[in-house]
């Protein structure tokens, strides 16, 4: 059974005493967690071991880092590595975020790079893709999205893919408020599966886990998540508002 999966993406967000308080107001909530239900908070580097603590012994909840290095270790100032997150007990890492991939020039080639690196240190990448609005409104999307899987993701073995969280992510939705509708997702979500079905086949394609990313929030969570092949979300502005996140972890399937 595929794992459903409600991610948050702080960004470049809050203070340590705003993402402690939201840590612990978020954790005081139920929620029903299992080994395919799960939710995986991306918090800032500063508060990944704060976050990491908190989490600790709690079923179902992850932290995950925004980004992390090529390279094992070495003379590379400000970087950090995936041993280094591995080390202090983060599980999954977001990688070629459109953020990255647009304001610090991230190519495909270079986020294989950083796929194989995070999948040798037994960590879960999250890896973002997604159209602009002009490859949108061109009608393009499926292919573009397509090569930025084939240059990143495609070397990796069957085994190695099904151990990927893919998000879709279109750059039209993000922080814009104008969410796909779900039907948008859905047509993007099983094209993606149909991809992966192509290269991997079809029993490897049902395993992997498609989020939906851009304007999700408590009010629309249950109806994309209700797709068939959305998987859950990568949440932006509304998991800083622990009320609202909940709202979305409860909509996962
Ligand atoms: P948003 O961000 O939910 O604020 O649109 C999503 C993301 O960038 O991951």
């Amino acid at each position: 059974m595929r794992q459903q999966i409600a991610a948050a993406n702080w960004k470049m967000n809050l203070t340590y005493d705003n993402a402690e308080q939201l840590l612990d107001k978020l954790l005081e909530k139920s929620y029903t967690l299992n080994a395919n239900r799960k939710v995986v908070m991306a918090v800032p580097f500063p508060y990944l071991t704060l976050a990491v603590n908190k989490v600790k012994g709690r079923e179902g909840i992850f932290i995950a880092a925004q980004n992390c290095y090529t390279k094992k270790n070495g003379a590379y100032t400000g970087e950090t590595s995936v041993e280094m997150l591995q080390s202090i007990g983060v599980e999954y890492i977001v990688i070629g975020h459109s953020e990255r991939r647009e304001y610090f020039n991230e190519s495909n080639a270079f986020l294989a790079e950083k796929v194989n690196i995070i999948l040798e240190n037994n960590i879960t990448p999250i890896f973002c893709c997604g159209e602009s609005l002009t490859i949108r409104e061109a009608g393009t999307q499926n292919e573009f999205v397509d090569n930025q899987l084939k240059e990143s993701l495609f070397h990796l073995s069957a085994e190695q893919i099904t151990k990927v969280v893919i998000a879709y992510e279109p750059i039209w939705a993000i922080g814009t408020g104008k969410t796909a509708t779900s039907q948008q997702a859905q047509d993007i979500h099983q094209h993606i599966r149909s991809t992966f079905a192509a290269k991997y086949g079809h029993d490897v394609a049902q395993e992997i886990t498609i989020l939906y990313g851009g304007s999700v929030k408590g009010n629309n969570a249950a109806e994309l998540f209700g797709m068939q092949d959305v998987d859950g979300g990568l949440v932006g502005g509304a998991s800083l508002n622990a009320d609202e996140f909940a709202t979305i972890i409860n909509a996962l399937k």
